[in-house]
């Protein structure tokens, strides 16, 4: 299905195109074209869009229909758009561009792209072992059909023993596997966010979150995260009485993207609140195993739940492996009965052969997970010592945890450094990604998962396209890389 954007939707994606850094004397058909292939670049604009009418837009932007005409064409000369007589002009990937798992745009031939716009590790050492074992184990399967749309029983009972450690009894009935949290996520809100309901969630917040609620075509309203005091528990709570969202979505450990770490007593007031305001609530927990700095963790969410209000989501991308594809839901065994109802419309089960590489893994979670978290603490700290090195007027708190830092840059220039940074080969996923407004122009996430020569490498490039941006002369609103 196509969707559309009206021209005043994409006149306030569009924001200040016309004074963004970088440009001089490029005509404003041009600044309009790249400024709509900076959306598309960065994953604000999706493919397959029906743009507005020309007329529409020219008015949406107050500028001249010929401007727009000739933006649009020049769009359709680069591959960004597709127009019919009578249908309209959708928005489309230029040949030789394929869509990376962060959502963005990336060209096909970019091996030596130091991406940063993916915030998961390498594999783990163990994991090849661990998948030899698994084929071992997989004889004990191969006598039935092999569908199992809530799950492998011994991944759900080694699933359940973990939320059980950590202070919350679970019995394997109470779990269902998922394709990563991702779909963990998605079929929670297939069940309980009907279409067009109210939701709150965090600004910033993850991007596919934000896109599997744009799905269900929620009603979104959020709640601000501040870069360095994390959540306002005062703004939050009011914002759930105000607005009696429907469902919340909230990542209380080593938040993505800011890393910050819920305070238990803000846990258990937005427990009590979600009941009294008759919210669901969706705790992702994805980044719960990666504590950097041996910090005591508050209770899981869920310990607060007395009325079934908490459904808890998480997965193995973060401290294992994403390529696994291994997720999960947390919530009451009926629950988890027409969650895999729903599931089997959707992909039937996941594949059982990763999920005993997943059982594998648990098996080792203690040395996995210490050497996970020691790997992370080494380049969180290298990144930051380059940063502060490299551009000390960008603040940032450092993270306890999780595998992101959230900076805050000395100008409202994260798109236009961003599409800079893929010019010198380092990709970069900017602020307003992480937003619904475009209003995160200031910001910037940095993953820390990839080695640290790399790291350094990214903050030297960065730094060094950062200083050409202030000191850009004559038409330089460059093509973004991604559309060659
Ligand atoms: C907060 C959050 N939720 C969900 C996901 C998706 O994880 P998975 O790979 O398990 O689907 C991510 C991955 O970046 C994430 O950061």
């Amino acid at each position: 299905m196509t969707t559309s954007v009206r021209g005043d939707q994409l006149a306030r994606l569009l924001g200040r195109w016309h004074a963004l850094p970088g440009r001089r004397r490029s005509p404003d058909y041009a600044a309009l074209a790249a400024a709509v292939r900076g959306l598309l670049s960065d994953g604000r604009l999706a493919l397959g869009v029906r743009l507005p009418a020309e007329r529409e837009l020219a008015e949406a932007l107050g500028v001249s229909r010929t401007t727009v005409s000739a933006a649009y064409r020049n769009l359709r000369e680069t591959g960004h758009l597709t127009s019919r007589r009578g249908a309209g002009s959708w928005t489309t990937l230029p040949h030789g561009h394929r869509v990376a798992t962060s959502g963005l745009w990336t060209p096909d031939d970019d091996l030596d792209m130091i991406d940063l716009g993916v915030a998961a590790s390498a594999a783990p050492v163990e994991l090849v072992p661990a998948a030899r074992a698994a084929a071992d184990e997989l004889p004990r399967y191969l006598g039935s059909a092999g569908y199992h749309p809530t799950g492998l029983p011994e991944l759900r009972a080694a699933v359940a023993e973990a939320y059980s450690a950590r202070g919350v009894p679970t019995s394997a009935e109470q779990i269902l596997v998922t394709s990563g949290t991702q779909q963990a996520l998605d079929l929670v809100l297939r069940l309980s966010v009907p279409v067009g309901a109210p939701v709150l969630v965090e600004t910033p917040t993850y991007p596919n979150a934000l896109a599997a609620l744009a799905a269900r075509r929620a009603r979104i309203s959020t709640h601000g995260i501040d870069i360095e005091a994390g959540w306002d528990g005062e703004m939050l709570l009011g914002a759930l009485r105000q607005t009696r969202p429907r469902m919340t979505y909230v990542i209380p450990e080593f938040h993505n993207p800011t890393g910050h770490l819920m305070p238990a007593s803000l846990r258990e007031r937005l427990v009590a609140t979600a009941h009294a305001t008759g919210t669901e609530l969706i705790v992702d927990e994805s980044f719960v195993d990666l504590p950097l700095d041996g910090e005591p963790m508050p209770p899981p969410v869920a310990v607060f739940d007395r009325h079934s209000r908490v459904t808890s989501i998480g997965g193995m991308s973060k401290a294992y492996w994403g390529g696994l594809r291994i997720g999960w839901v947390r919530a009451s065994a009926p629950v988890v009965q027409r969650l895999a109802a729903i599931r089997v419309g959707v992909d039937m089960a996941s594949p059982v052969l990763e999920q005993l590489v997943a059982v594998q893994l648990l098996r080792l979670s203690a040395e996995i997970v210490a050497a996970r978290r020691a790997q992370l603490r080494f380049r969180r700290d290298a990144l930051i010592a380059e940063l502060r090195d490299r551009l000390p007027e960008w603040r940032f708190v450092t993270p306890t945890g999780g595998v992101t830092l959230w900076a805050e840059l000395d100008g409202p220039i994260s798109s236009a450094l961003s599409r800079a940074a893929e010019d010198v080969g380092v990709r970069l996923a900017p602020g307003p990604r992480f937003g619904l407004d475009g209003t995160l122009e200031r910001f910037l996430r940095l993953p820390f998962t990839l080695p640290a020569d790399d790291l350094v490498e990214a903050v030297r490039r960065i730094a060094s396209v950062r200083h050409d941006l202030d000191h850009a002369t004559g038409p330089s609103w460059r093509t973004p890389a991604v559309i060659a």
